[in-house]
């Protein structure tokens, strides 16, 4: 799968190190040549003949050491790189190169090259979550670097928290997802909203429904991987979040609408998988709302349709809806297509197993404007969001003139 790709591991001084042994095995194994940098601190941890011994190539520890070849060897490392990947990624290795340090052979390889790099952070989780190293990962990310999140469980230092580098499995995973994605929607600017929306009652209830997000953060991780610019306006939501996204948080439909409204005329595509609310409470209390009677009664009113008023204005920008319904699935999918002047239409039927709100799969059928309907079998939310990017990046003729 990885045959003649090369992946650079930059090893830094945490715990973790010992992991990446593993995640050495397993990309030699896929067939990629695997070059091995480790920071003078990652070898108090592991030394380097574990890693020589699994990459079968000369670790390199020292930026001044007798060089194993006659170039420049930083240089040519960055050069032949396909992927550099830092695991662990301590909060130290992170801050340097935000700040744009070059002092050892990994951040001066990683400031030479041109290749994709994937940091894997893993760190005592109140380090982790310091406003410093959260502020150099969001400066990194916009710059197009990649971050995996740390899993939550127990740290080395026996507090439970999120710090632990990710299993081996998933960060091969991740690996192979972005050296075997095409890029062909590098250029295009794609809008997206995911999550529901959540319309508050009084300061303790709100009105929402059961949407997770999964299926909106993945057509939104999709698109980033292959290329595209991608921002996503996202209701509360409790998942992890995609990479190189712009992520923009909203509570309520009205801000949904409000960012939505503000931004669309900066965009190609618009994707609206978000679940929102179409009514909200017609009063919200200040105070929390005490029981009285044996009924209630809460009066709603409606929230503006998102979708309906982009369709009115999307010129010759790429629309696309979707819907979850119980029953009839195409006629209410086709009806919103038209009603909402969409490109395309993405329908799924929640009541069948493996189609549902927290489910990790999809069964989907896209519509298109004209009617053709494309049926998909069950898979993960992930490919339906590739299959769904397949089928706008076959609106040939609307994305040319973009
Ligand atoms: N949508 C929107 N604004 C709303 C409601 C829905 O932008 N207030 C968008 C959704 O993001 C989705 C599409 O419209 O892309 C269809 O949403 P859905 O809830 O299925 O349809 P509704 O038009 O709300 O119709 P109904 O709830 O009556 O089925």
């Amino acid at each position: 799968m990885l045959k003649g790709k090369t992946v650079i591991v930059g090893v830094c001084g945490g715990i973790a190190a010992y992991k990446v042994v593993d995640v050495v095995s397993r990309l030699r194994k896929l067939g990629a040549e695997v070059e091995i940098i480790m920071t003078e601190n990652a070898i108090k941890f592991v030394t380097p003949l574990t890693f020589q011994s699994i990459s079968h190539r000369p670790v390199i520890t020292d930026m001044f050491k007798e060089p194993e070849y006659w170039d420049i060897q930083h240089i040519s490392l960055a050069k032949k790189a396909d992927i550099i990947v830092i695991a662990p990624a301590t909060a130290n290795i992170i801050g340097k190169i935000a700040g744009g340090i070059a002092d050892d052979m990994l951040s001066t390889v990683v400031m030479a090259a041109k290749a994709p790099v994937l940091f894997v952070p893993a760190m005592n989780c109140n380090m982790y979550e310091n406003p410093i190293v959260q502020k150099n990962i969001k400066a990194l990310t916009a710059q197009g670097y990649m971050f995996m999140e740390p899993d939550t469980g127990m740290l080395a230092e026996g507090t439970q928290g999120k710090g632990r580098l990710p299993e081996p499995p998933d960060i091969v995973k991740e690996i192979i997802r972005i050296l075997t994605v095409k890029k062909d929607m590098k250029g295009l600017k794609v809008l997206i909203t995911a999550g529901p929306t959540r319309e508050p009652i009084d300061p303790v209830r709100y009105i929402s429904n059961r949407s997770s997000g999964k299926m909106g953060y993945a057509v939104a991780q999709a698109a980033a991987d292959r290329g595209a610019s991608v921002r996503l306006i996202s209701g509360p939501v409790s998942i992890s979040s995609p990479y190189n996204v712009d992520i923009v948080n909203v509570l309520t439909a009205s801000e949904m609408h409000a960012e939505v409204m503000k931004s669309y005329k900066d965009f190609d595509i618009i994707i609206m998988v978000a679940a929102v609310a179409d009514y909200k409470s017609a009063e919200i209390s200040d105070i929390k709302i005490k029981k009285k009677d044996d009924e209630m009664y809460l009066k709603l009113e409606r929230n503006p349709d998102i979708l309906k008023e982009l369709g009115g204005v999307k010129g010759k920008r790429l629309l696309v809806g979707t819907c979850a319904e119980t029953n009839d699935l195409l006629e209410n999918a086709k009806e919103k297509l038209q009603a909402k002047n969409l490109d395309m239409i993405v329908a799924n039927d929640v009541t069948m197993e493996g189609a549902g709100f927290e489910a990790e799969t999809n069964i989907i059928k896209i519509i298109k404007r004209g009617g053709k309907i494309r049926e998909l079998p069950i898979m993960s939310k992930l490919a339906c969001a590739h299959e769904i990017l397949n089928e706008i990046m076959t609106l040939g003729g609307y994305i040319k003139c973009l």
